[in-house]
Formats: structure tokens, sequence, C-alpha cells
């Protein structure tokens, strides 16, 4: 007879890191290798992990990260938070290139263009390492296709805390395969409002705050929310994401999933 032993088609692959950055001491991000036939949806998560030892036993410990590279990508890269105490942060914060991460198979989630039905402005609401999956979105050539403009929204604590959004944005708008696809001009129409809420910065305040009291649509195009042409995706802790979902629904607009596509949806950001 065959060897009994049979491998298990929804085990993770184990994949290569590719290059680590530090942010701050708090966040990082990393890329690792993606085998050819993993597929997903620019937006979605997947479970990330590493093996390590869980009450004396060796296993694989998994989180689920947002991808923060686009669908067409051939690498795939993540943002993460790091804790000194987390199961896994706490080690994956030391990874370094060639260093080997467990992969899972199956992408899942809600913030997807699919998900959203298209809209004259395109809102990604996040704070934190919320904004992970919207790095996927922004170079997504689909986004733009859909919406018009595009808005990111990114609220940190700290000013520090504010260079990952600077650098995703900054590569969106010089990507080749989007100025192919989009022409000369589409970086004008993904517009990045970074908000701080600790320190003094240019726009101070929670993004609920500066909604309510309008501070938020004095610098942008097209004023204020409209339900009619305006569509949301929202990122970030549990408080952050119910109360910007409140708001949303105040602002007339109602909340979708992939099965019944409306004018937002939403997701917590994962803590590793
Ligand atoms: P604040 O400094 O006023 O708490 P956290 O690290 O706690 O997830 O917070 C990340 C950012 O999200 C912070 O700038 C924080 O503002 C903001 N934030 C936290 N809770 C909410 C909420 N319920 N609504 C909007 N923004 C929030």
């Amino acid at each position: 007879m065959a060897d009994a032993k049979k491998t298990n088609p929804n085990a993770p692959t184990s994949e290569t890191v590719l290059a680590v950055k530090h942010f701050t001491d708090k966040t990082f991000s990393f890329s690792i290798t993606r085998p050819p036939s993993f597929r997903f949806r620019s937006g979605e998560f997947i479970m990330i992990g590493l093996m390590g030892e869980v009450r004396g036993k060796v296993k694989p410990i998994l989180r689920a990260y947002s991808i923060a590279s686009p669908s067409w990508d051939e690498k795939l890269d993540f943002y993460s938070i790091k804790v000194d105490d987390g199961p896994l942060t706490s080690m994956l914060q030391h990874i370094k290139e060639g260093d080997k991460v467990l992969l899972g198979r199956k992408p899942v989630g809600t913030l997807i263009c699919d998900a959203v039905v298209e809209g004259k402005r395109l809102f990604l609401f996040s704070t934190g390492t919320g904004i992970a999956p919207f790095a996927s979105l922004i170079r997504d050539p689909e986004a733009y296709e859909k919406y018009g403009e595009i808005i990111l929204t990114h609220t940190c604590r700290e000013v520090g805390e504010l260079a990952y959004g600077y650098e995703i944005v900054e590569n969106a708008r010089k990507d080749p395969l989007l100025l192919d696809i989009l022409g000369e001009d589409f970086g004008k129409r993904l517009h990045h409002i970074p908000t701080v809420t600790r320190e003094d910065f240019t726009l101070k305040g929670r993004i609920t705050d500066l909604m309510e009291s309008g501070e938020l649509f004095e610098h942008m195009p097209g004023g204020a929310f409209d339900p009619k042409h305006d569509r949301a995706m929202i990122c970030g802790s549990m408080d952050m994401t119910m109360d910007t979902k409140a708001l949303m629904e105040k602002f007339g607009l109602e909340e979708g999933s992939v099965s019944r596509p409306n004018t937002f949806v939403i997701e917590k950001a994962f803590v590793g």
C-alpha cells in the first residue's frame, strides 16, 4: 500500500521573507514570496504565522493579516504592529530576509471593490495598521475604474506613525502599471488625508470628529458627504470601526457585504 500519510491541502505553505522595513518602534512591514497558485482580491486578508511553542508543543501560531499589496503583484506585502507579549508579533518583529513565514491558503474579506457599488468618491477610513488593506486597493486599477476619486484617511496618535501611509501613497502615484493603464494624471485622483490625535499636526483630531464638524470636507474636492455619490470602506480598531459605521449610516449610506454589495463596508483591523 502507498504511504498512508496524507498532506493536508489546507495546511499553510512556507514562504520566504524578501524584505523587512521597520517604521517605528511599534510598526514594521515585510514582503514574502507568493505561491503561483495563490489568488486573492485586493483588500482581502489571510492567515500569517510562524512555528512557535504553545504550552510545551511546537505548532503554527497564525493570525489574520490584511494583504497590503495589490492582487497583480508578484510578492505579498504586510504591515504589522509589534506587541512585546503578543504570541505572534513578539516573534514576527524579528524576522529577517531569507527567513520562512507560514501563509494560509484562503484569503477572505469585505474590503473589496466587488462589495461596494460604484460612485464618484470612495473614502478609505483607516487608523493605525488598519491602513494595510488600503495599501492594496490604492494600487489596484479597478478602484480607479469604479470610483472617480479615492480619499484615503489615516489617523494615528503620533506624527511618526504616519510614515507608512506617506510611503504607500507615493509608491502608488508612481506605480508604472497604474500610470500605464490609467494615464499620467491618475495620481491627482488619489487624495491622502493624514490626521494625528495626540501631537500637533496640520490636521488634528479623530476622523469621526473631523467629519462631524465638517472640517474634513473643507480640505477636499466635492465638499460635504453625499450618499448618492459617496462610498466608503472602514478599517481600524473595533471602537473606531463602530463609530465610523454609525456616522456613515447617519450620512445615509448602507452597509454592504460581498454577497450584497452596497454603499459602504467595514472590517476591523487585526492585532497579531
Ligand atoms: P485617540 O488618540 O483620540 O484615541 P488606537 O491605537 O487606540 O487604535 O488609535 C489609533 C488612532 O485611532 C488614534 O489616533 C485614536 O485617537 C483613533 N481612534 C481611537 N478610537 C477611535 C474612535 N472610536 N473613533 C475614531 N477614532 C478613534
